[in-house]
């Protein structure tokens, strides 16, 4: 089967007086979720990431700011513009990923499949390249 490198999740939103979005594991990200974590009070101009996972399933969302999501997985390399609280990207295992040109003013909000663990980064992107040849040959 295909592998897709990350595709866009697109979150409910009501509006009344304010705009309410949510977001329901298994339902808006094909997991369920263990752990949420924001990043915020960004310097700016900033680059971060540039790891992929092992097992780790992702889903990332920009709720003030922007940044831009280079996603590679290894065949593929894909850039993505993230600037709307309500849309978001998936970020699956085994998916390189750098969340580059963060505004000063971005908070970045990631839904995670597992808790942190440290085994499950790849930080050299060799390493990732052959861990992708180990897994998919
Ligand atoms: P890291 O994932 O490298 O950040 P980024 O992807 O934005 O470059 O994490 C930065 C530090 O925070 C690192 O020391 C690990 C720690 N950390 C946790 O303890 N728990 C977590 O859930 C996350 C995401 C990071």
């Amino acid at each position: 089967m295909k592998r897709r490198i990350s595709r866009s999740i697109h979150i409910p939103s009501i509006y009344d007086d304010a705009y309410l979005s949510f977001l329901e594991g298994e339902r808006h990200v094909p997991f369920r979720i263990k752990r949420i974590y924001v990043i915020y009070k960004c310097v700016p101009g900033l680059n971060r990431g540039h790891h992929a996972h092992k097992k780790t399933h992702q889903a990332i969302f920009c709720l003030q700011g922007s940044f831009d999501l280079f996603l590679d997985d290894g065949r593929t390399k894909k850039m993505i513009h993230i600037n709307k609280p309500d849309i978001g990207a998936e970020i699956p295992p085994l998916v390189w990923h750098e969340m580059r040109n963060l505004s000063g003013d971005a908070i970045l909000m990631v839904v995670a499949s597992e808790y942190y663990r440290k085994s499950d980064y790849i930080r050299d992107y060799d390493k990732f390249i052959s861990f992708i040849k180990k897994s998919h040959g």
